[in-house]
């Protein structure tokens, strides 16, 4: 069986209805190591050499948040900036990464018709995720497809359900391809 780490960040889960159930339920499937960024670093002092060793024996990272911003929370920013350093995640000789799977599990508040050029964001939502390709890319990660729940308030409990399903499938699927 292959490690996934997943890297969680929501700042306040306990007002959470999507994330909060997705990290619950990655927390049960063998072969997931989960970390909970804001429970585990509140005063944002990331322990950069214990993420990277984490990471290092890791098949795939997952990144597990709501879209805040057009973009991720700020502790995982934090967690990017900090853990993915010059000469280890990418740059010369560098290899930590290389090969393992990159996969973004993310919600957004507003529903997918609002991600349009004539609608409140202006874009699709596709046009937001560069910056994400782009850290997979320089650390020569391979890109996996999105798992995007929008809508996430008024999301019906079945519609909840299945996007739960969905993700604790692909997270299991990670672990053993
Ligand atoms: C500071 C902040 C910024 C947000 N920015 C966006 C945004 O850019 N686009 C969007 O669709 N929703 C945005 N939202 C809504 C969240 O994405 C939404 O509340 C979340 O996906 C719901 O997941 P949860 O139930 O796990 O909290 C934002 C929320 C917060 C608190």
């Amino acid at each position: 069986m292959r490690k996934v780490l997943v890297v969680f960040a929501h700042a306040a889960p306990q007002r959470s209805r999507v994330n909060r159930r997705l990290r619950d339920a990655a927390r049960g499937v063998p072969g997931v190591e989960l970390v909970d960024l804001y429970e585990s670093y509140p005063d944002f002092y990331i322990d950069v050499a214990a993420e990277q060793e984490n990471l290092a024996d890791a098949a795939a990272l997952v990144l597990l948040h709501p879209i805040q911003w057009y973009g991720m929370p700020s502790l995982l920013k934090e967690w990017v900036d900090a853990v993915l350093t010059p000469g280890w995640a990418y740059g010369a000789g560098a290899t930590a990464l290389a090969g393992k799977r990159f996969w973004l599990a993310a919600s957004t508040g507003s529903p997918a018709e609002a991600y349009a050029p004539d609608a409140a964001h202006g874009h699709p939502f596709a046009a937001f995720l560069p910056p994400y390709r782009q850290i997979a890319a320089l650390c020569g990660m391979e890109w996996l497809a999105p798992h995007i729940l929008h809508g996430a308030h008024h999301a019906s409990e079945e519609t909840l359900d299945a996007h739960i399903d969905t993700f604790v499938a692909r997270l299991g699927a990670l672990t053993s391809a």
